[in-house]
């Protein structure tokens, strides 16, 4: 038995092969979020190393999307803690986990409609013309910012989009995506987390930000994805974390499992060796922690 149950242990006895080097880039441990009696995270512990793709899975309902919205500020946990790079962070709102380089793409898409494309990627932060209308009379460098974007769409190998000044209201569901996940890219300098990214899209669009994905990594910049398809999951994850009802049923690899031991894992019809004694000890869920270590 670990003295120290939690995600953590699962996922060293459970390497497969990545390596998991140096210090992680964020942490979160112990997070409990409960909505009313509804329990949402019964504490959670995750890691997330450098240049890594860390996919959580889980059934629906199972806790992913508000585990990474207390990761990126759009919820404050109950309990638990978070640190980034280190040291430790709260967030009040998405806002402050943006400003500390976490990029999200929420399951439910934060685009605005009425704009163009360039001034979704630059929402929040426009930037201003550098002459004397920008400084005194926040005049926006509309054209520089429509250069960039253009540059970064076709930097991150999204194609499909033929014009940056068109609204994003015309765009197809999976283009305004490919925007949303373009701009998370773009500007995610420590972390950038995607909810569902390839629900909504095509084999291609999918394709697309797939390869967005493994380019990100590349650029040593890891990604939280967090997806139902475990062809998608297997393809890029170098981790997965499995959530089941509020808890980290335990941490994979595509090479250390298979996919139907995935779902099996993530419906609860099999428990990791380790699942045994990390999240799961038999009492009831609120409060109780997969990885306190660190609270008293
Ligand atoms: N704002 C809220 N108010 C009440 N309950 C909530 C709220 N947000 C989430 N929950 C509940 O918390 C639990 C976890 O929800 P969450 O959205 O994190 O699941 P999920 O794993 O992302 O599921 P899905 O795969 O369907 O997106 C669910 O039981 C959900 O009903
Ligand atoms: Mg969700």
């Amino acid at each position: 038995m670990s003295p120290e149950p939690g995600a953590a242990s699962v996922e060293n006895a459970r390497q497969g092969g990545h390596v998991t080097q140096g210090a992680p880039t964020l942490e979160a441990r112990g997070l409990v979020k409960t909505f009313g009696h509804v329990v949402g995270l019964a504490g959670v512990s995750l890691k997330l190393y450098p240049g890594e793709v860390l996919a959580i899975i889980g059934d629906n309902g199972a806790g992913k999307s508000t585990l990474i919205k207390c990761l990126s500020g759009a919820l404050t946990p109950d309990e638990g803690e978070m640190l980034l790079d280190g040291a430790k962070v709260e967030f009040k709102s998405p806002v402050d986990a943006r400003r500390a380089g976490i990029e999200t793409v929420y399951q439910t898409l934060a685009v605005a409609p009425a704009l163009d494309i360039a001034s979704n990627l630059y929402l929040g932060r426009e930037v201003r013309d550098s002459g004397p209308l920008g400084r005194f009379f926040r005049k926006l460098d509309t054209r520089g910012m429509r250069a960039k974007a253009k540059d970064e769409l076709k930097d991150l190998g999204i194609g499909t989009i033929q014009d940056i000044t068109q609204k994003v209201e015309t765009l197809s569901g999976g283009q305004r995506q490919a925007v949303a996940v373009a701009r998370a890219a773009a500007f995610g300098s420590k972390v950038v987390i995607l909810d569902e990214p390839t629900a909504a899209l095509g084999v291609r669009e999918s394709g697309q930000v797939l390869a967005l994905i493994k380019r990100l990594r590349g650029r040593g910049l890891p990604v939280i994805l967090i997806s139902h398809n475990m062809p998608h999951v297997f393809e890029v994850a170098d981790r997965i974390h499995i959530q089941r009802l509020g808890r980290c049923a335990g941490v994979i690899t595509p090479r250390s499992h298979t996919m139907e031991e995935a779902v099996a894992i993530m419906t609860g019809a099999t428990t990791l060796d380790e699942a045994a004694e990390a999240p799961g000890d038999g009492k009831s869920a609120a409060g109780r922690d997969g990885g306190d270590r660190t609270r008293t």
